[in-house]
């Protein structure tokens, strides 16, 4: 059995899900899984894991600052260790390449490579936003031409097969790569 952490930022609460779900199947898979919410405080990566899936989501074009900031913090260790990164956005749902650019300048930012990479579609969460946040939102959807404007609903892109097929390939990597024995 392997100890897997699964460190996140999230604002509206997709990242946490998307967690929580990695975490069931890495549980289902007979493993150790401790997600880890790093919002407002300076955390060190905690001794004893054997690797380590980072989460992060994208608002007005970057990740959460203290999610870089953790990876910055705790760079030698993540280096070590098998570790990978999911990154949650809308453009993961409708433009790749805006995502992959978003993954692009994290790397560059933390100097961090991770070993596994995913891109998530995250959640158009109408229903929850505040009144200025629904109006942003639609406004900046309906100008990419999607038909997505209905506030009166949310609309999730996750797609869970996805995440559990990624999380089920960073175990088979991790059995194959296994960071030092401590
Ligand atoms: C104010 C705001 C700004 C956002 N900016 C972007 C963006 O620049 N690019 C993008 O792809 N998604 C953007 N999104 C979509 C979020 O990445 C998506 O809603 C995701 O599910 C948020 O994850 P979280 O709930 O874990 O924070 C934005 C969402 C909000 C509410």
């Amino acid at each position: 059995m392997a100890k897997i952490l699964i460190p996140y930022g999230t604002s509206e609460g997709q990242t946490a899900r998307i967690a929580d779900y990695i975490s069931d199947v890495l549980q289902a898979h007979g493993h150790q899984a401790d997600t880890l919410d790093l919002k407002h405080a300076d955390h060190d990566l905690p001794d004893g894991y054997d690797a380590v899936m980072v989460g992060a989501s994208v608002h007005a074009g970057k990740h959460e600052g203290y999610v870089a900031d953790f990876v910055r913090r705790n760079l030698p260790a993540l280096q070590n260790l098998p570790a990978a990164l999911f990154s949650v956005s809308l453009s993961a749902h409708g433009d790749p390449e805006d995502a992959e650019k978003y993954v692009a300048e994290f790397e560059d930012g933390t100097g961090w490579r991770p070993d596994k990479v995913a891109m998530f579609g995250g959640a158009l969460l109408y229903t929850q936003y505040g009144f200025l946040k629904r109006i942003l939102m639609k406004r900046i959807v309906s100008s990419q031409g999607s038909p997505d404007t209905d506030t009166g609903r949310d609309y999730i892109y996750t797609e869970w097969d996805g995440v559990r097929r990624f999380a089920e390939e960073f175990l088979v990597y991790m059995e194959r790569n296994p960071g030092p024995v401590s």
